[in-house]
């Protein structure tokens, strides 16, 4: 097949291009910058110079392509404080490719957020994208939701979940989790969340939501009290106020998620074969730059 892949050149993207290319697919990378496009070429793929804000551009791309991966986001705006500006932005792409799409077959796989009938009137407006996206499995294109563990990690991860939770422990001095610590985060190797994504590409049905979390959840505390160990600092519980001053930053600390596999591992005949978190944060590479 030939793919077109928005993010080819980001943390997820630049694992799921190999996969692509090791799968037999032509893949076609969209590139912002020179820098973007010399990272897709070394990785095997056309790059194709654009812009997530051109749709008629993206429009074009997707004409060409038989499957579209779409993992670019405009994460940039989040530190500027305009995610609901970048989340609507990311519908437009969404309407703008899957418009070219409708009763084609083709496949557009995009971001999930766990099961659609939990996302009507979801605080997250992300969840709006995904509920667009399955909405045109009616419409005649193979729509496929990848959840993505909010701890995607491995030695490529520089701006994830860990690294923000690391600075911030070493900045404070302490390994901060809220209460007892029981609420979890779902977590992938950045290369088993890329098979995924692949083997999605081959042969998710339409409508199907799949994730890439190896870990359906991991106790918040236990992840504290590794960094605590690794960096040489406590791990401390803190109330929901304190750890709201404590993480503003990073006003993630306390949310729960939980994304269990066994029936994308079912699907896909999908077997991960990466280091679990707590072997990657004994693994050193977290601490260590
Ligand atoms: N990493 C995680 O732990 C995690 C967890 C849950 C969900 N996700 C979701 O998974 C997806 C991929 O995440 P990621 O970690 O791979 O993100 P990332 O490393 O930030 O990569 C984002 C990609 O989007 C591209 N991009 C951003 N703005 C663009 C624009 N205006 N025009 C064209 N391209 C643009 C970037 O290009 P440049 O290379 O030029 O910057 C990069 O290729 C995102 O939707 C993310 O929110 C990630």
């Amino acid at each position: 097949m030939r793919v077109f892949a928005t993010g080819a050149s980001g943390h997820i993207g630049s694992a799921v291009v190999p996969e692509l290319i090791r799968a037999g697919h032509d893949v076609v990378g969209l590139a912002r910058s020179d820098e973007a496009a010399a990272a897709v070429r070394a990785m095997g793929a056309e790059a194709r110079h654009g812009n997530l804000t051109d749709l008629d551009g993206l429009r074009e791309a997707a004409r060409d392509a038989d499957a579209i991966v779409h993992l670019g986001f405009q994460h940039e705006g989040i530190a500027s404080g305009r995610f609901a500006e970048v989340t609507a932005q990311d519908e437009e792409v969404v309407h703008a490719i899957c418009g070219e799409l409708v009763d084609t077959g083709k496949a557009f796989l995009g971001i999930g957020m766990g099961r659609v009938e939990d996302l009507v009137n979801h605080p997250n407006p992300r969840a709006k994208v995904a509920l667009a996206i399955h909405g045109y499995t009616q419409r005649g294109v193979r729509t496929v939701l990848v959840a993505v563990p909010n701890v995607t990690h491995s030695e490529r991860d520089r701006s994830g979940f860990i690294p923000q939770y690391v600075r911030i422990a070493r900045q404070a001095g302490v390994a901060g989790y809220v209460g007892d610590g029981a609420n979890t985060w779902a977590a992938g190797h950045t290369l088993d969340v890329a098979r995924v994504w692949a083997l999605a590409v081959a042969k998710a049905p339409a409508g199907s939501q799949v994730t890439g979390a190896t870990e359906a959840g991991v106790p918040v505390r236990t992840i504290a009290e590794s960094v605590a160990r690794h960096l040489g600092i406590e791990a401390v519980s803190m109330s929901a106020e304190q750890a709201a001053e404590h993480f503003k930053a990073f006003p993630f600390i306390g949310i729960d998620v939980r994304m269990p596999n066994e029936a994308t591992r079912e699907l896909l005949g999908w077997e991960p074969t990466h280091p679990t978190l707590l072997a990657d944060l004994d693994a050193g590479f977290y601490f260590s730059r």
